[in-house]
């Protein structure tokens, strides 16, 4: 049944392409930005379906959900697609039991390694993105994709090969790299096996350094490239930086962007958070005291009002330096200062972590494993959180920590030199500061950090309150974030932002059709938005 409604603007629908998304199957950041982003681009007009892996937590939460089509063989794979809305979220999942259907971790077995065969696991989901992106299925065609990542990165090349072999014109595609870390290599053999024609396999293509790549695929084909932070944009077009695709980054520098990630700050409240023991809020932080004592007992720490506790919530892996704790701790922890690590990752870093819980009882302790609850009261607790990456394209901590009232100490790299004020004695001065960062990334360096935090948390509790109300003041929201990706969409689309106000008549059909069909070629106008969006037009 189609009925017309008059709206005053042009829908735009974004098939958003990623490995995880918060809340069914998180590892990191990337789960986050996937969950929170579409919730945040709504309020502007850009309706989000995100396409993932039916992994059994996917598939547990959207036991309700609706049969789209069945592929006998997608790259040799069953497959069968289903959408669902589940928990506001528009879903369409990649149900492909001999792909998906394993416990655990997306990308890795239980012993840590790889999954033998993740090419083609997230080349199947690439694959799907683009015959979905190519109208191949009733009732949805997306405007434009967002690839999230390696694991999306084959979804602009498929596009781009359809469309010489078919003639048809080519849904664009916005590649989005959350960390240049993680590239997608596999041998060039498998290139059959992706389903790619063998001309892909060339340097204006897939091939990196003699193998395929997934990621670079995307960042080759794609019609624009974003990352997660400006300074993220600029670290990556140099060769210490660039993880070997640096050059490529430099030549498509004009079609390259950082926008910095938000934090849905609905979840992310501390005195709504249900995580939080003794929730609270700017103007009067007391119950973080209580969240320390807390947190101490729980973690075995000694409990002591006036220690300095300091807390990290971290995948820990080389890129985000706890490995550089262990030669520094004794350093780290004079003066009455106690730490806390949750989290869990490189099997040498999780044994040294444990190994420093013997040697410091009462003042050292970690938890090994992933807790969504830590990962909040943590923040919600700790007078610090320490961030000591060696790169950083975003990271979402500091911007938790920020909210929360636990001063940020981070190297000063990415995403974290853009969202941190640094407590040099000019911001102290101006009253603009919200935490310490510091650089080179090395043990010396880090320990100065610390201390220049301790310091001022000893001799000057006004200055440091000062800290915490800016961090608490400062927008770690989506609402700026969000527009500027809108921005970005539309010029891609050629859809004028700055146009005057019209009324479009739209037609819905059960919802899954709605909007205007942009890619007809026409320009169209969405009305009533500024030329240059900073809030949504209204609330999510
Ligand atoms: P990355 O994506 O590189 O891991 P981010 O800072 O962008 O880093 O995002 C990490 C996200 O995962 C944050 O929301 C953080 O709180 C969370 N996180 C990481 N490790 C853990 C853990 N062990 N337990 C709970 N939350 C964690
Ligand atoms: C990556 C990055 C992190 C970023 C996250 C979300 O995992 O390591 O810095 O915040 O993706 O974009």
């Amino acid at each position: 049944m189609v009925r017309a409604v008059t709206t005053f603007f042009s829908p735009i629908r974004l098939l958003s392409v990623t490995a995880e998304m918060f809340p069914f199957v998180k590892t990191g950041g990337l789960g986050d930005v996937a969950g929170s982003l579409p919730v945040a681009l709504a309020p502007y007009g850009v309706m989000v379906t995100t396409l993932l892996p039916g992994y059994p937590a996917v598939m547990a939460a959207a036991r309700e959900r609706r049969l789209v089509a069945h592929v006998d063989s997608l790259l040799g794979h069953a497959v069968t697609l289903w959408s669902a809305t589940v928990a506001g979220l528009d879903l369409l999942i990649v149900d492909a039991p001999e792909l998906f259907d394993r416990p655990g971790n997306p990308y890795m077995c239980p012993d840590g390694q790889d999954w033998p065969d993740n090419g083609i696991r997230f080349a199947v989901l690439s694959r799907m993105a683009a015959d979905i992106a190519q109208g191949r299925i009733d009732r949805y065609r997306p405007d434009i994709v967002q690839a999230h990542d390696w694991q999306a990165g084959l979804t602009a090349a498929y596009l781009h090969h359809d469309s010489i072999a078919l003639g048809t014109p080519r849904t664009p595609v916005v590649q989005t790299i959350h960390n240049l870390a993680f590239q997608g290599r596999f041998p060039a053999t498998c290139l059959a096996q992706f389903g790619l024609p063998p001309e892909a396999f060339s340097i204006e293509g897939c091939e990196c350094y003699g193998a395929i790549s997934f990621l670079k695929a995307g960042l080759y084909h794609a019609d624009r490239i974003t990352t997660v932070s400006p300074s993220y944009a600029q670290e990556i077009q140099t060769p210490e930086g660039g993880m070997g695709l640096d050059g490529l980054l430099r030549h498509r520098s004009d079609r390259l962007e950082g926008i910095l990630n938000g934090i849905n700050t609905d979840i992310w409240n501390p005195a709504s958070d249900p995580a939080v023991h003794f929730p609270y809020g700017v103007g009067d932080m007391t119950g973080r005291a209580f969240n320390k004592r807390d947190l101490q007992s729980e973690f075995g720490l000694w409990a002591d009002p006036n220690a300095f506790v300091i807390g990290i919530v971290s995948r820990l892996t080389a890129q985000k330096g706890i490995d550089l704790l262990a030669d520094v701790m004794a350093r780290l922890l004079v003066g009455n200062t106690q730490i806390i690590v949750v989290g869990e990752g490189d099997r040498d870093i999780e044994r040294s972590l444990v190994a420093l819980q013997r040697q410091f009882p009462g003042r050292f302790a970690c938890r090994i494993g992933y807790s969504e609850v830590l990962g909040h009261r943590v923040p919600a607790a700790v007078d610090a959180l320490l961030i000591p990456s060696r790169f950083e394209p975003c990271g979402l901590t500091q911007l938790g920590a920020l909210r929360y009232g636990a001063i940020p100490i981070a190297s000063r790299v990415g995403g974290l030199a853009d969202t941190i004020v640094d407590a040099n004695p000019a911001a102290l001065a101006r009253g603009g500061a919200t935490g310490f960062l510091f650089a080179p990334v090395d043990g010396e360096t880090l320990v100065a950090g610390v201390n220049r935090a301790r310091t001022l948390y000893r001799r000057n509790r006004q200055a440091w309150r000062q800290l915490q109300y800016n961090g608490a003041a400062y927008d770690v929201s989506w609402n700026d974030k969000a527009g500027h990706y809108v921005t970005l969409f539309a010029e891609v689309l050629g859809v004028d932002l700055s146009a005057p106000a019209v009324s479009n008549v739209i037609s819905l059909s059960g919802g899954a059709d709605m909007g205007m069909r942009l890619r007809e070629g026409r320009r169209r106008t969405i009305a009533r938005r500024p030329p240059r969006l900073s809030r949504p037009l209204a609330a999510p």
